[in-house]
């Protein structure tokens, strides 16, 4: 038999990305790679790139021009990009970079085989369109070696909100939702491998509308039959629209056990004026009442956002409207950004605000942000929640997990292992994780 061949995929970007390089890695095992975590010893460079802010085609094409002198020793090599950049950039990576055997948009993943054989004979291969064809069908089903206790499920991929300031609707393509069926048999295979947490993914995960057994389903209603698996114990989902965060999601936090209590919300900013000219048809207030609504089904429900600062003609009087949501709302995590200038999208066309200007209102959000989240880990401390174990902790004899809130716990002593599911007092909060002790 011959030596398996080595592929190197590097992942940029969001847990979509992750996904989608699990997804490749396995389409390309059957083809006889193996994956390795260096490039050095590489047959096949994958980069699985990322486009939402500035510089990010330029990172790509640094770092392509880094493999030059490997490619040099090694001209059996074969270099790939893959994701939103090559969905963007299309040929004209190759046209810069010649060392570019390979470019894939996010739509074609399960032509990489082919795309792969071209290589080997010395053609280049490019494909940057929008198939008609389930690629996650089409792609080699996910092999039975067991795998960690989480993992990322796509259900749901491209976006129609057109967000001022976003690409996603352009390289991601218009919104698709899986079949229930096919989503179901996935999960059921992940848990076979030992899988206890599933995080279902979507660039709009709760538009979700995917073909059932009875017609079109709600995200709500794939999740109550995600419920059913038995062996899986969680369901997360990311990421969420407020437009679309329907009754039925909404009552499921409060009455699916399954479903933790932690949702990734974005609003992107907080002036009225700001979100109109987002294009994201909410107003402040109605997310606000819809964070209410959350609440009340689910009270300890750990929040989490998006905000965007130094959008085009925002004034420090809509920052302060963005503080004051902040504020009110208390997230448990957020991610908050400097606008970037995106071509080809509205705002770009818009007068830009000042860059340190930008850069001042970011700091400031960023110390609100971390001041609440400080506060809701800090409040952890002497409540009892349960971790999923994920690997071992630094210390002998130390477990890391994950509590329901999504914050890292660590517990010395106990005995868990990678996949158990405990009750555990937390005794302590760190700097970016807390301490507990199993109950027994
Ligand atoms: N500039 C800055 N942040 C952006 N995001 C998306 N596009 C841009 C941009 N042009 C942020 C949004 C989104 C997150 C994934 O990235 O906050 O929710
Ligand atoms: Fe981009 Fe999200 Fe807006 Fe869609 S909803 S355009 S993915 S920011």
């Amino acid at each position: 038999m011959s030596e398996p061949k080595k592929l190197y995929i590097k992942t940029y970007g969001c847990q979509m990305n992750v996904y989608d390089s699990e997804r490749m890695a396995e389409a390309l095992g059957g083809e006889g790679y193996v994956e390795t975590k260096s490039h050095d010893d590489a047959d096949m460079i994958l980069l699985n790139t990322c486009h939402i802010r500035e510089k990010a085609a330029e990172k790509v094409y640094s770092e392509l021009g880094r493999f030059k002198g490997l490619k040099a020793e090694k001209p059996d090599l074969k270099i790939g990009v893959a994701g939103c950049v090559a969905q963007a950039e299309g040929e004209e990576i190759m046209r810069r970079q010649p060392l570019v055997d390979l470019v894939v948009g996010p739509q074609s993943y399960h032509r990489l085989p082919e795309m792969e054989a071209k290589t080997r004979a010395g053609e280049k291969a490019l494909d940057t369109d929008f198939p008609e064809e389930d690629k996650f069908e089409k792609l080699k089903s996910r092999p039975k070696a067991k795998r960690g206790p989480t993992a990322f499920l796509t259900v749901q991929e491209g976006c129609d909100k057109f967000c001022a300031f976003c690409v996603v609707p352009y390289t991601r393509g218009a919104e698709v939702s899986r079949p229930a069926d096919r989503i179901i048999r996935e999960a059921n295979e992940l848990v076979e491998r030992g899988v206890r947490e599933i995080t279902l993914l979507g660039q709009n995960v709760n538009a979700y509308h995917g073909v059932g057994p009875n017609g079109d389903m709600t995200l709500a209603q794939l999740i109550w039959e995600l419920d059913k698996v038995d062996g899986l114990e969680r369901i997360r989902f990311t990421t969420s629209h407020p437009n679309d965060m329907m009754d039925d999601l909404i009552e499921a936090h409060g009455t699916c056990s399954k479903l933790m209590p932690y949702l990734h919300l974005p609003v992107q900013a907080g002036s009225d004026k700001i979100l109109k000219r987002m294009n994201r048809s909410h107003t402040a207030e109605s997310y606000l009442q819809l964070i209410e609504r959350i609440r009340a089904a689910r009270p300890d429900i750990v929040m989490s956002g998006d905000f965007i600062v130094g959008f085009p003609e925002e004034t420090e009087e809509d920052f302060q409207a963005t503080l004051d949501l902040v504020e009110q709302v208390k997230y448990g995590y957020a991610y908050s950004f400097k606008y970037s200038t995106r071509p080809g999208t509205p705002a770009a066309e818009r007068p830009q605000v000042d860059s340190v200007e930008a850069d001042d209102r970011l700091q400031r959000l960023q110390a609100t942000i971390t001041r609440h989240q400080r506060e809701i880990q800090d409040g952890m401390v002497g409540r009892e929640v349960s971790v999923l174990f994920e690997k071992p902790g630094r210390f002998d004899d130390q477990m890391v997990g994950k509590s329901e809130y999504l914050h890292a716990v660590h517990v010395t002593g106990s005995g868990a292992q990678i996949g158990d599911i405990a009750r555990v007092k937390i005794v302590s909060s760190g700097a970016n994780s807390l301490a507990g002790e199993v109950i027994r």
